[in-house]
This record gives C-alpha cells, sequence and structure tokens, in this order.
C-alpha cells in the first residue's frame, strides 16, 4: 500500500463504509427488503421485535486519520466498530477496506485481516488474567505462530513504546485500570497493524488518568501513524482526538466534520445540544490545563545561578517568585544577561512585572484575550498571589481544538 502515492497519503483512503445496516433479530431481511425499514426503531421494534442498531452508515476514513465515532450509548457506536472486522455481520451494505471488500473475504483472507491489518482495544481491556503482561500483550504474534523468541522481542518494544518497561512479568491484576489498558493498547500494536480499532478504550478510567492516556495516545499516533477508527460518547475526547468527528444518533451518523465544524456549524439540535454546553472554551478551565514549569527562579538567588538555572534547562525565561511562592515577575534570558554584565546582583533588578496573570478557575475563554497580548507564558495564581502554575499559550488553541492533522478538514457528508 505503501509504495505508491507515499507523498499524496492525504485524501488516500482507507475505510470506506457505504450503506451499513445492522438489524439484530430474526426478521431483519423482510425488515430490509420492505419500506419497514424507514420506519423508527422504535416502530420496527413494537412491530417485529427487532432492533435497527446501525442504519444506512456512509463514511470515509483516509489513511492516518484519527477518525472518532460519537454519540449516546445505545447510538450504534459498538456495533458500527465491530461490523468493519465482521466480528458482527453486517446485514446490507458494503465495507471496502484499502479498495478490498471486506464482506467478500474468504475465512482465511478474514483471519489475516484480524490478525495483520487490524488491531482492537476494548474498553474494558480484555486481557488474559492469568498471564503475565508480556505474553498478553505477545498473544496476537503467538496466535500468528510467530517463533517465542520474535514475539517476545516485538512484545517487549511495545510494552516499551506504551511506557510499560518494567512490567513485562506482572499479572494484569497488580496494574492499575489505566496501565492495563497500555496493554491492551500494547497488545494491539505489536501486530503492527495498519488500523486500530478502539471502542471507548479510556470510558472505564477515572478523569485525570483519562486525560493522560489521551495525551498519551496523540503522541504515540505522532510516532506510529496509524489509521484510527476511536468510538466514545464523551464530547471533550472526541474534540481533543479527533481529525474529524461522525456524530451517532439512533443508527444514523447525522454529522461529520472536523472539532471546528462540529462546534461551530452543527449539523442539527442534536449535534448542537451535545455542544452547546460542551465547548472546551466554556468548560476547560486555566487550573485544568495549566503545568507546572521546568523553571522556576527565586528571589533570593543570585543572577549567576539563575543563569545556570536557565541555560541548564534551556529555557529561555522563568517566572520568579518570592517568600511563600508569590509569584514576583518573569525574568528573560536576555534581562539576567544584561544584568550580569552590569554587574548588578539582584535578581529582581531584571524582571519583568508587566506580565499575565489568571486564576486557576478561569474558563478557556476568558483566557483568549491575554493569549492574544502576551509574549510569555500565562502565570496561574491563587487568590492570595502564590504561584501554581503556567500556562502556555500554544496550549489554549490546541485545548480548545485539538490540532487537526493536514488535510483532514473537509466534510464528507
Ligand atoms: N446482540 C444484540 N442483539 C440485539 N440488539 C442489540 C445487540 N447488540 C446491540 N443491540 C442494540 O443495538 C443498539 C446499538 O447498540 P450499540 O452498538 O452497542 O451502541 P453503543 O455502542 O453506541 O452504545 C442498541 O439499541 C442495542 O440495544
Ligand atoms: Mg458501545
Amino acid at each position: 500500500m505503501e509504495e505508491n502515492s507515499v507523498e499524496n497519503n492525504d485524501c488516500e483512503i482507507c475505510i470506506e463504509a457505504k450503506g451499513l445496516w445492522k438489524v439484530f433479530g430474526k426478521r431483519a431481511d423482510e425488515i430490509m427488503g420492505s419500506d419497514l425499514r424507514n420506519a423508527s426503531k422504535d416502530t420496527i421494534l413494537e412491530k417485529t421485535g427487532c432492533v435497527v442498531a446501525v442504519r444506512n452508515v456512509s463514511f470515509t476514513v483516509k489513511k492516518g486519520e484519527f477518525f472518532v465515532i460519537m454519540g449516546l450509548s445505545g447510538s450504534g457506536k459498538s456495533t458500527l466498530i465491530r461490523m468493519l472486522l465482521r466480528l458482527i455481520d453486517s446485514t446490507s451494505g458494503s465495507i471496502l477496506v484499502d479498495g478490498e471488500d471486506v464482506l467478500k473475504f474468504n475465512k482465511k483472507k478474514l483471519r489475516d485481516f484480524r490478525r495483520h491489518t487490524t488491531g482492537m482495544v476494548f474498553q474494558y481491556f480484555g486481557l488474559l488474567p492469568h498471564r503475565s503482561v508480556l505474553d498478553n500483550v505477545a498473544y496476537g504474534l503467538k496466535v500468528q505462530g510467530v517463533s517465542k523468541e520474535k514475539r517476545y522481542a516485538k512484545a517487549r518494544e511495545a510494552i516499551e513504546t506504551v511506557g510499560l518497561k518494567g512490567w513485562e512479568d506482572y499479572l494484569p491484576s497488580a496494574l492499575s485500570g489505566g496501565m492495563q489498558q497500555r496493554v491492551g493498547i500494547a497488545r494491539a500494536l505489536t501486530t503492527d497493524p495498519e488500523i486500530l480499532l478502539m471502542d471507548e478504550p479510556f470510558s472505564g478510567l477515572d478523569p485525570l488518568i483519562r486525560r493522560e492516556m489521551q495525551d498519551e495516545l496523540i503522541e504515540l499516533q505522532d510516532k506510529v501513524q496509524k489509521t484510527i477508527v476511536f468510538v466514545t460518547h464523551d464530547l471533550h475526547e472526541a474534540l481533543k482526538l479527533g481529525g474529524r468527528i461522525a456524530i451517532m444518533r439512533d443508527g444514523k451518523i447525522i454529522q461529520v466534520g472536523a472539532p471546528e465544524d462540529v462546534i461551530t456549524d452543527p449539523a442539527d439540535d442534536y449535534v448542537r445540544e451535545f455542544v452547546q454546553d460542551a465547548s472546551p472554551a466554556k468548560v476547560l478551565t486555566a487550573g485544568g490545563i495549566m503545568e507546572q514549569p521546568e523553571a522556576l527562579l527565586y528571589e533570593w538567588q543570585g543572577p549567576k545561578a539563575a543563569l545556570h538555572t536557565l541555560r541548564s534547562l534551556k529555557e529561555d525565561h522563568a517566572f520568579m517568585v518570592g517568600r511563600d511562592r508569590k509569584l514576583l515577575g518573569l525574568v528573560t534570558m536576555k534581562r539576567l544577561k544584561g544584568l550580569i554584565q552590569e554587574n548588578g546582583s539582584y535578581l529582581k533588578d531584571s524582571m519583568e512585572t508587566d506580565i499575565a496573570t489568571t486564576g486557576p478557575d478561569v474558563v478557556l475563554e476568558e483566557l483568549f484575550p491575554l493569549a492574544a497580548e502576551a509574549d510569555y507564558p500565562i502565570a496561574v495564581i491563587d487568590e492570595v498571589g502564590k504561584f501554581i502554575g503556567e500556562i502556555q499559550i500554544s496550549s489554549i488553541f490546541e485545548n480548545m481544538i485539538q490540532e487537526k492533522t493536514e488535510g483532514n478538514n473537509g466534510r464528507i457528508s
């Protein structure tokens, strides 16, 4: 797949689903063959006892794209993502992967497709409880018949990639939820699949760990550049991760677009409602996105010690605090060098005091004007002026809308 048009893989299509339906129940074919298929989910259930889980869904996912399917519980997300692997047989429609019709695959081809082309990560990790982390991760290769030596080597590599080096010999139960899901991700990565399918992988984790895992997944994707189909019911997660987002309701995809499109131009009231209270700019706070700075300078330090700190941490500037971590100002490398040249001995004399500050509970939206003016990070201080963190200007915009990968801003519906 890679030999042709390496340059042009922005527009290369990896997955193409056309007119997919899934009707659960004995009378599925009968429903599909009649006008009844256009009736509402409730009506069909009432009249036939069948459940329409996915209704005439079409979408494409480009190579290397991070494609998010978002919707409330019961909207058909799991059914849809499982149909892509034929873990659930579709009632009607077609699925092309790299131009090949998955629904026409024979048994062997399907098995290869599941083992080599795709990797799946589930909400509840699905780890083998009595096998070590290493064996769990190597499992996919074992069923492929890869030799022990080779599969362990690959598994160790994947374990390192997800940050679990040192945990190879533990049982899953010794690991926290977040770590167990890393094992799940490592397992999906060992076979080096082209496509990663993830069904609410972080939904079982508590919010802090969840954010961390999302950040790590973004980093991981930068490294491995897979085509990812990621299912979530969480709009924040979708906005953060998705290059494009497909929104599902009652089995249908009702909007596909980049995060901005979904926020600024919701397709209908359902999406609007979803998005309304949830605009990250209105929800995320300074305290939620702030970080601890690498370098922090103290009032009582001499200029040369400060210079040493900045140099060794390769920082161009740092906030300066006094007793009780009270924020005093910002010291830049340039000013500091000036001070040293003039033989000054008080760090305070090289300090900028005209700096942007904010409180931890201020929402992103209110930080925009500050961000537009600021040359340096924004300092977050508490009610008594104590320095509690800093916000890089770029992270304000990144948190607002996760940067799209190039070429993902077209809509397809
Ligand atoms: N095996 C099944 N048999 C009957 N109905 C099912 C089955 N699996 C899912 N459903 C129904 O299909 C609809 C979509 O379910 P699902 O795909 O699990 O949604 P989601 O993942 O978005 O929560 C729901 O109404 C659900 O009850
Ligand atoms: Mg589900």
